[in-house]
């Protein structure tokens, strides 16, 4: 193994950093505690369950990814939150409605120690929610700066040697990048003087790279995906990765699609709607805040299917997604696709998908994943996007003149492939024509 990149030890303590303590955050603390407790398997996890092949198939090389790595272990996380919502994890996570009771019980004593800190909280950018755990300032710069404060403190008050910041908050409206997101010193002009460009979920980004602290953004809002604060992520060598946690009715997009596409199978047009009933979707029920979620999923199809190349299959496909709020179903979402697709000689088929899923569920192990792929990514001084990390998002950040790659194969390759570099190991190819010479 010829290993060039330095890779910092994993030791000490990590402490992972939530703006947002909602159905999301506490699935995934209350789930690394059950882990933790030997009640649980990380199911969905790559990082703990899923092997990595090394060299040849006659080698017979797979270790798990967790043990070829050196990433955090589970014992090491320790988890801090803001939210405008007082309840610590366990009222929480009793109120998501996404675990039972009885997953729960074993670990709210541990829930019970998590309570948020006052948020950076603005109405106007999340209509639909209302609470008075807030910080208050006079600038949006000064909100910023008491957040530095309580990441200094965190990690002080919890002996952490590293951390890394995991939006999970609600969905934010939709915000169009303007001048103010191009440079540092503008962004920090706009903050200065309360500019509406400067939504909450950008404050918490900026004061965490001003931290140092590695940024991954797990809702379709701007945050941190424009010029100001990832060439800063680049200057200072700090990670950022989003956007959007791919779960439900995009990864299945995504795992469809690109079987579709590998076939060269037609497709004139792909309905999606969902029921959901939990806070998320109360908040989606905006039409502001589902328009930054609609951009997020739509973009999916056209860089998955590139029409430009294959206008006779894909050049003419209509694509609607639609989101209903519905309290009843609670968390357990259901999604139904229509794809009308196409086949030899123009013929129409159907594919239809009911898709009972339970979103919280999928999208946990990917703030786990998320959070030790992140600290690894700034020990090994990979600052600004990590692209290799698409593999989570329903909207991945790319460099300004890429495309996002949405395809959940060709993510997944990336994703191993860039831990086969980090450790010095061959990329794996597939070519497999050696085995035939003899
Ligand atoms: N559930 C999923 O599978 C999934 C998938 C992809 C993306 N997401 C996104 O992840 C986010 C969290 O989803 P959820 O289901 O946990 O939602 P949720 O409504 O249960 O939790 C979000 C929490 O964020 C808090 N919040 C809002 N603004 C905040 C701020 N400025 N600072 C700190 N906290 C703030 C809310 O009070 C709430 O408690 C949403 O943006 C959602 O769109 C979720």
């Amino acid at each position: 193994m010829n290993r060039s990149i330095e890779i910092g030890p994993a030791d000490g303590k990590l402490g992972v950093l939530l703006p947002g303590l909602g159905a999301v955050a506490t699935t995934f603390i209350a789930g690394v505690e059950s882990v933790r407790r030997g009640l649980a398997k990380p199911i969905g996890s790559v990082s703990q369950m899923q092997t990595i092949r090394l060299g040849k198939r006659t080698e017979g090389r797979v270790p798990l990814i967790r043990d070829f790595v050196p990433l955090a272990k589970l014992d090491q996380l320790v988890f801090g939150a803001w939210d405008p919502i007082p309840d610590d994890a366990n009222e929480s996570a009793r109120g998501a409605r996404v675990l039972d009771e009885r997953d729960i019980d074993p670990v709210a004593d541990f829930l019970g120690t998590i309570r948020p800190m006052p948020a950076v909280f603005d109405r106007q950018y999340v209509k639909r929610l209302d609470g008075e755990n807030v910080k208050k300032g006079k600038t949006k710069r000064e909100l910023g700066e008491q957040l530095r404060e309580d990441i200094r403190w965190f990690k002080e008050e919890n002996g952490c040697e590293r951390l890394v910041m995991i939006w999970c908050g609600s969905t934010e409206v939709f915000i169009e990048r303007g001048p103010a997101h191009q440079t540092l010193e503008a962004f920090e002009k706009a903050m200065d003087a309360n500019a509406d460009s400067i939504a909450p979920s950008m404050i918490y980004a900026w004061a965490a790279l001003k931290e140092g602290v590695p940024y991954a953004n797990g809702a379709p809002n701007l945050s941190v995906d424009f010029p100001a604060l990832q060439d800063l992520a680049k200057e200072t060598g700090v990670p950022v990765a989003g956007k959007d946690f791919k779960t439900g009715q995009t990864l299945i997009k995504t795992i469809i699609a690109p079987g579709l596409k590998a076939r060269m199978i037609g497709l004139r047009g792909w309905f999606s709607t969902n029921i959901l009933g939990n806070r998320d979707g109360e908040v989606l029920d905006d039409p502001e805040s589902f328009k930054t979620k609609e951009e997020s999923k739509l973009g999916v199809l056209q860089h998955l299917l590139q029409p430009e190349l294959y206008p006779e299959l894909y050049g003419d496909i209509y694509h609607k997604v639609r989101i209903n709020y519905y309290p009843p179903r609670g968390d357990n979402k259901e999604g139904w696709d229509n794809l009308d697709i196409f086949g030899w000689l123009g013929y129409p088929m159907q594919i239809k998908i009911d898709f009972l899923c339970r979103d919280s569920i999928l999208a946990a192990p990917i703030v786990l994943d998320l959070a030790l792929f992140m600290d690894l990514a700034a020990r090994a001084g990979m600052g600004g996007i990590q692209e290799w990390l698409s593999f989570y998002f329903k909207s991945p950040m790319t460099l300004p003149a890429l495309y996002p790659e949405h395809d959940l194969f060709i993510q997944h390759m990336k994703l191993k492939n860039t831990l086969r570099h980090l450790m010095g190991e061959e990329q794996i190819t597939h070519l497999g024509l050696d085995y035939g010479e003899g």
